[in-house]
């Protein structure tokens, strides 16, 4: 089972989160930096595919995450990634943002639900406190949200649990 861990940054917390995830699932690849990735097409060749992605541009349709990220969702959209299975961690801020809680998961779930993959990694929005997130489908978010700005004290907890629903669900 070859899965790999894909995270872009501005200021350091998702590289972290990414690493933390890794120890807690150590047959997955140690994590690598979008800005390190020549050709997205290298996701085609793994059976799993873990992203993290932090929020920053504050209530955009497009672009939400004003990372590398970005750049690259037109060309995760054309991939074939059909029997993939694909979860999404996302970084923000719950009580600066409330209103637009971690909203680049959703985005970046859409071009991989594009390229056929099967998304996994849901999560219920029970245990948070926000206002609102484009990130919500039903009554999960659509991955993991993660808050080192407001809720760094939860983010062990919220990362084990996950690491647990991801063996299961991905197979690793
Ligand atoms: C100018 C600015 C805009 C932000 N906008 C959002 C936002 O819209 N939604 C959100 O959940 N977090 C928002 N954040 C919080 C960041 O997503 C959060 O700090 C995140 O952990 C940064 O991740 P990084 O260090 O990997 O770049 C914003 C932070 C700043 C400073």
């Amino acid at each position: 089972m070859t899965v790999g861990i894909f995270f872009a940054t501005t200021t350091g917390k998702t590289e972290d989160i990414a690493e933390r995830l890794h120890s807690m699932l150590p047959n997955a690849q140690a994590p690598v930096d979008l800005a390190d990735l020549s050709d997205v097409s290298e996701m085609e060749t793994l059976e799993g595919i873990i992203c993290g992605i932090p929020t920053w541009n504050t209530g955009a349709d497009f672009d939400r995450s004003g990372t590398a990220w970005d750049e690259m969702l037109e060309d995760i959209g054309e991939l074939n990634l059909f029997g993939k299975k694909v979860a999404i961690f996302g970084l923000g801020d719950s009580s600066t943002y409330t209103e637009n809680f971690c909203d680049a998961i959703e985005e970046l779930h859409s071009y991989f639900v594009k390229a056929g993959a099967t998304m996994v990694g849901y999560v219920s929005k029970d245990n948070y406190t926000f206002g609102e997130s484009k990130s919500v489908i039903g009554d999960s978010f659509c991955g993991l949200p993660l808050d080192e700005d407001s809720e760094s004290d939860l983010s062990d907890e919220r990362l084990e649990r996950w690491a647990t629903q991801l063996k299961n669900e991905i197979g690793l």
